[in-house]
């Protein structure tokens, strides 16, 4: 009989963003053959688990959150085979696998889409919002920028929250609910662990398709039937052992969030209060204390997500004057310290890794890879840049494994040219480069998610805030484990304590220096 570990409460879940993970056929874009090559990294890395970014069929508008086929692999990154091979060589290694659903919208070439637009009353336009009418039906836009609704030949209009390659399902029908729950089961019974969500505040519009209101309720975010949605897959889910169901929910309200949490529906969310919090000490204890206040409300457990491939990366962000993060105003191109940026990027791992809940580590964040702000607009790839003049290609680059040029060992030699440019300055980042150097990001993070199975303190479900410095953040995790960050801008004393057991940068004698965590074994 298998014993139910909900190992999603304390998981290290290590996000893979294949095309920019490692390349096996020399094409230039990554694939599944260079993860199965590259796995040993993350079972040295310790991670628990692997989340794949989607791997579908997919003309790429969106780099493959455009799906024209959930039930199979792009060949651009291998076969239905090599999946099921990297899934069994992943649990080989002790590393489970996640699968990235996308089921708020379908790419324009999936089959519904295509029969869709083949006549104008094809019983197919029902799964999606098609409406007629001399003008679209609202003024709702794009969250990359323009209108949300575009005009077929035959004159009709169909939404688009995203490009218009990526039309809007309408989940009233039951035949996409249906659709979906089959997915669903393909995928657990093709063994991964659990599955992302994309987007998943989004599914439901209120079929009046009214104007965004200035206050009351919102049109197509978080109405409250799509709650019904996830009972039923977490009923799914519940009836294969030990499957996790993790939500994208972008919401503001830490209440509206915490309902997907509930006992009956999702396992875990995102945490993007936490992401885009500045790095500041009073907003991230209340960030830290909001998170574990409304998470234990509901019994599931908090995550920590500092990066992901939407977002700019954070050795960046905390390098900035503003450490925030939103969509708004992603400053691109305003100054950066990439030196500071790193050094609070260390102190930043300490403190996700050692908060009660699962960390999510974006892969390069690890190498403490910065956002590649500089590549030139010809190769940019995002649909939001071109929409929007903001993009996520910056950090969404190939990571550097070896060498002292580009490609770096993404690609193996005598490849085309990575479907980003690298920076040059990344060859002081390979996985190669850091490796056995203790200062390394990398060794910093391997030794991080040792300790975190290792210590028991780390294992415990509790923490307690340590009366500190002004400016530092200190708290227990059980009886015998403290993490101290000092965010003040002053060398700070370290509480009473056994043994240091790691710290992000060099301490100052008994003095922990600016921007620096420490994690302590404590007297018991
Ligand atoms: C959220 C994904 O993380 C993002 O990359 C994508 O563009 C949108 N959802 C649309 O699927």
């Amino acid at each position: 009989m298998t014993v139910a570990t909900q190992w999603w409460r304390d998981a290290v879940i290590y996000q893979i963003y294949p095309r920019s993970f490692a390349d096996g056929d020399g094409d230039g874009i990554g694939d599944l053959a260079g993860i199965r090559r590259r796995l040993g990294h993350l079972a040295d890395l310790g991670v628990d688990a692997i989340w794949m970014s989607p791997w579908y069929p997919s003309p790429m508008a969106d780099a493959g959150y455009d799906v024209a086929d959930f039930r199979d692999i792009d060949p651009v990154f291998g076969t239905l085979a090599a999946a099921r091979a990297l899934i069994s060589e992943a649990h080989a290694a002790g590393i489970r696998l996640i699968v990235d659903i996308v089921p708020n919208h379908v790419s324009s070439d999936h089959p519904w889409f295509a029969a869709a637009m083949a006549a104008p009353n094809a019983p197919e336009r029902d799964y999606f919002w098609f409406r007629p009418g001399e003008a679209a039906p609202n003024s709702w836009r794009s969250e990359f920028g323009g209108p949300a609704w575009t005009r077929t030949a035959d004159g009709d209009w169909y939404l688009h929250l995203f490009t218009p390659e990526q039309p809007d399902l309408n989940w009233e029908h039951p035949d996409v609910r249906a659709e979906f729950e089959s997915i669903l089961r393909f995928w657990f019974e093709a063994g991964v662990d659990g599955i992302r969500i994309d987007s998943a505040a989004l599914l439901l519009k209120d079929p009046a398709l009214p104007e965004v209101p200035e206050h009351g309720p919102h049109p197509y975010h978080d109405l409250d039937g799509v709650h019904e949605i996830y009972r039923s897959w977490r009923r799914l889910a519940d009836g294969y052992p030990d499957r996790a169901l993790i939500g994208e929910v972008w919401l503001p309200d830490a209440e509206r969030f915490a309902r997907y949490l509930r006992p009956d529906e999702l396992h875990a969310a995102f945490n993007f209060d936490f992401l885009g919090c500045a790095w500041d000490p009073a907003l991230l204890r209340a960030c830290i204390d909001r998170t574990l206040h409304v998470h234990a409300a509901v019994g599931a457990p908090a995550t920590w997500v500092l990066s992901n491939h939407d977002v700019t990366r954070h050795v960046t962000r905390y390098g900035r004057s503003d450490t925030t993060f939103s969509f708004a105003t992603k400053r691109e191109g305003t100054p950066v310290d990439l030196e500071l940026g790193t050094r609070r990027a260390r102190a930043a791992a300490l403190l996700s890794l050692s908060l009660p809940g699962a960390a999510y580590v974006y892969q390069g964040e690890e190498l403490g890879l910065w956002e590649h702000e500089s590549i030139p607009a010809g190769l940019r790839q995002d649909p939001m840049w071109a929409r929007s003049g903001h993009g996520r290609d910056g950090c969404r680059v190939p990571l550097p494994w070896s060498g002292d040029e580009p490609p770096f060992g993404f690609s193996p030699t005598e490849a085309a040219d990575p479907w980003l440019p690298q920076p040059p300055e990344w060859k002081d980042l390979t996985v190669a480069a850091q490796t056995g150097d203790p200062s390394s990001m990398l060794e910093l993070y391997r030794t991080a998610i040792r300790l975190r199975r290792a210590e028991p303190g780390l294992r415990s479900p509790e923490m307690a805030w340590l009366d500190t410095a002004p400016g530092a953040l200190a708290y227990t995790r059980g009886p015998g484990f403290a993490c101290v960050v000092n965010l003040s801008g002053a060398p700070i004393p370290l509480p009473d304590h056994e043994s240091r057991l790691l710290a992000s940068s060099p301490l100052d004698g008994e003095l922990l220096p600016p921007d620096t965590a420490v994690w302590l074994r404590l007297r018991t």
